[in-house]
Order: structure tokens, then C-alpha cells, then sequence
């Protein structure tokens, strides 16, 4: 299993712009290998500007190859087309699960 997150900060101005955007139903459930989505939103971290917000877009994935499939899919370019993506800041992490309970 993968664990591939993208962390997104963006001026608290644009926040309710980026949950609209992700509450749009997509297609995720069907794409072969995805486990699951969570859109986390930070409630506290340090460094963080008091006018900026945190948020992780957290995607569990069967293998590396699901979440690469995806990635490079119309689906993902279907899901960021929206020109919702303004001025925000995005860092990658890609993961591989070590243990798991
Ligand atoms: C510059 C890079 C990226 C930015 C700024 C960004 C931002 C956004 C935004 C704002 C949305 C909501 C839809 C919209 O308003 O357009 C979204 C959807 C989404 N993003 Fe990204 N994203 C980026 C790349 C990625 C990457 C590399 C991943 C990999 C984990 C990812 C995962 C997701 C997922 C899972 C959704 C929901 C898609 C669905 O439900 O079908 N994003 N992204």
C-alpha cells in the first residue's frame, strides 16, 4: 500500500473555494487500486502564517502503479480543470506504509 498526500497552504481568504472544489463528487471509487480520499484540513501546526490554511489531500493507493495511472489519467486532469486552483502552494510526499494496525 501507498500513502500519497498533497499539502496544500493557501491565503485563508481562498479556503472555502478549495473545500467547494473538493466536495465535488468525483470519480475516484472508480479507479482500480484507490483505497481511499480524505481532504484534512490543519487546526494547528507551526510556521503557518495566522492568515494562511493548511490543508492535506490524503489518498491511499494498492500500489505505486494505481496511484501513477491515475495521476497521468483524464480523471486527475478532470478533477484540477477547474481553474480552482488560484494561489495556493502544493508540496508532494509519496509514502510507503512501513506497518500498519
Ligand atoms: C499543483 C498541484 C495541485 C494543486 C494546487 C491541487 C489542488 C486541488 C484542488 C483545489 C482540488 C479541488 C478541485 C478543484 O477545485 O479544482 C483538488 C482535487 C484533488 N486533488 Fe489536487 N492539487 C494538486 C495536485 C494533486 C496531486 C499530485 C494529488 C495526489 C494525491 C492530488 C490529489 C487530489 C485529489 C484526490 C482530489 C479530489 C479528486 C476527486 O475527487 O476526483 N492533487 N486538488
Amino acid at each position: 500500500m501507498v500513502v500519497v498526500q498533497n499539502r496544500i497552504t493557501a491565503p485563508a481568504a481562498v479556503a472555502e473555494r478549495i473545500e467547494h472544489g473538493f466536495s465535488q463528487p468525483g470519480n475516484l471509487r472508480e479507479q482500480p487500486g484507490f483505497i481511499s480520499f480524505k481532504l484534512l484540513k490543519a487546526t494547528q501546526v507551526s510556521g503557518l502564517d495566522e492568515d494562511e490554511v493548511l490543508y492535506v489531500a490524503s489518498t491511499e493507493w494498492e500500489t505505486m502503479e494505481a496511484y501513477e495511472t491515475w495521476r497521468s489519467g483524464d480523471a486527475f486532469a478532470r478533477a484540477h480543470g477547474g481553474g480552482g486552483q488560484g494561489p495556493m502552494r502544493a508540496t508532494l510526499e509519496v509514502f510507503e506504509v512501513k506497518v500498519a494496525r
